[in-house]
């Protein structure tokens, strides 16, 4: 399903709201959940939104769906870009799972990492997505060696290292089973070039890396676009 908006700004207020119900219909029943967000520059007026929002963040655990392997003061890591766009205001009560460490290799960190994604109630409230304008999502890269076993819907891994032509840095994503490990997928996403991919990769099974999100039968996913 993809709701088409006006504006990138009435998307990201979509999406917003959409998180904050899902957040806020596990955190009736359970003490805790957690949320996935994405990197990229789509989502950043949707972080701004929703950490206005009032809601007992302190309750609320955030995954990154993919990181770049630096360190969080630097321009490119994620982490950084969701800590000063998300984890403000009122959500500054959330807690978020960092990626990067330091003196510690990419695989290490999968490990540690897939201890603390086991650790929380599953499924996870929501995973907010952005789309490359090559079909990748999070660290998902089609010429990665790790590609075959991130994409794969049965591959038992939640996180992976990832080294691709497309970055400068090595990154670590977490795997598809990983992400839809959710209640909800909510692919944000803007112009007439994505657009195209969208409608592509729900034609054809394999065309890109987003075809399998679109494809698997875990977790529903919609998606937000603008031009
Ligand atoms: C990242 C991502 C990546 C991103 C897409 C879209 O950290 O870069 O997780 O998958 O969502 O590349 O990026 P834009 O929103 O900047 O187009």
């Amino acid at each position: 399903m993809m709701y088409e908006f006006a504006s990138r700004a009435e998307a990201a207020r979509a999406v917003a709201g959409r998180i904050r119900v899902a957040l806020l219909s596990k955190l009736a029943n359970e003490s805790s959940t957690s949320l996935i967000v994405t990197g990229g520059s789509s989502p950043q007026l949707c972080y701004e939104l929703l950490a206005e929002e009032a809601m007992p963040w302190e309750r609320v655990q955030i995954f990154l769906s993919d990181e770049r392997w630096v360190d969080s003061t630097d321009e490119r890591s994620n982490e950084k870009m969701v800590r000063e766009r998300l984890l403000v205001s009122n959500a500054s009560d959330a807690t978020l799972h960092g990626y990067y460490q330091d003196a510690v290799s990419i695989a290490e960190r999968c490990a540690s990492l897939t201890r603390e994604i086991e650790a929380v109630p599953n499924p996870l409230a929501s995973c907010l997505l952005g789309m490359g304008s090559d079909g990748h999502i999070a660290s998902l890269f089609s010429d990665s060696e790790s590609f075959a076993e991130g994409i794969s819907i049965d591959s038992q891994a939640l996180c992976l290292p990832v080294h691709t032509r497309a970055s400068d840095v090595p990154r670590l994503t977490l795997t598809l089973p990983a992400l839809v490990r959710s209640e909800e997928v909510l692919l944000l996403f803007f112009g007439d070039e994505k657009r195209d991919v969208y409608q592509q990769a729900v034609a054809s099974e394999t065309a890109y890396p987003v075809s399998r999100l679109l494809h698997q039968t875990r977790a529903a996913v919609s998606a937000f676009w603008a031009p």
